[in-house]
């Protein structure tokens, strides 16, 4: 499975990248507003401090528009995914886009029907929202699963890349189902290191450690 990191924060993604456990970046125009920063700019930067595909959103909404805006930010560097909404002209666009060699991520996913659009249209990543869906009473996870299973049925190599994770649940729960790709924000990465019994045990460790009167160095 692999880790994308979804931030348009620099310093976060430099640290989890030291780690070696960042395999790509996603971003949004949200998360570019968050970052304060120019979308050229930062994504330029994140490109550079990780080798693994970064998604770059067009903002665009017609076909030909989105093309072109595609075409700019795959300019900026030889790892971007153009990451498009999935829309009937976000799927013109991916077609046309991956057809030129790109790497494409089709955005806003929120069924199987459109996910199979974007595997018939080219897409390198598709994008389903887990957290959204569960926020308005779905089930997320159903939405991996089913896609997973038709992907495999049909043998499309689309990669399913899960987003709008919200928790560590989400993210073994994705890698249960087989998802290529978890997209998680540095917060959900980090509190995957945590356990209250690694907690405890640490300290209990720690009080015996104080009682031996050692030192290792
Ligand atoms: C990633 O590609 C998505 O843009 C992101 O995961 C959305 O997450 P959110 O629903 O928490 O905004």
């Amino acid at each position: 499975m692999k880790f994308f990191v979804d931030t348009a924060d620099v310093a976060a993604i430099r640290e989890l990248a030291e780690l070696g456990i960042v395999d790509g970046v996603t971003t949004n125009p949200s998360l570019i507003l968050k970052s304060g920063r120019d979308i050229l700019e930062v994504t330029r930067e994140i490109c550079a401090l990780v080798p693994g595909p970064v998604s770059a959103e067009v903002v665009a909404t017609e076909a030909a528009a989105m093309i072109a805006e595609g075409r700019k930010l795959a300019a900026l560097a030889g790892n971007i995914a153009v990451k498009v909404p999935l829309t009937w002209d976000g799927l013109k666009a991916c077609k046309v886009l991956s057809g030129e060699g790109r790497m494409v991520n089709v955005t806003l996913c929120f069924s199987a029907a459109q996910a199979i659009l974007a595997a018939k249209a080219g897409a390198t990543f598709i994008s389903p929202f887990v957290g959204r869906l569960d926020d308005v009473g779905a089930e997320g996870m159903d939405l991996i699963a089913d896609i997973r299973k038709i992907y495999d049925n049909y043998r499309f190599t689309t990669q399913i890349l899960v987003a709008s994770v919200r928790s560590v649940a989400h993210v073994t729960e994705a890698a249960v189902i087989g998802a290529d790709v978890v997209t998680a924000p540095p917060a959900v990465l980090k509190a995957m290191a945590s356990h209250p019994l690694t907690d405890r045990g640490l300290e209990a460790f720690l009080q015996d450690w104080a009682r031996t009167g050692q030192k290792i160095l």
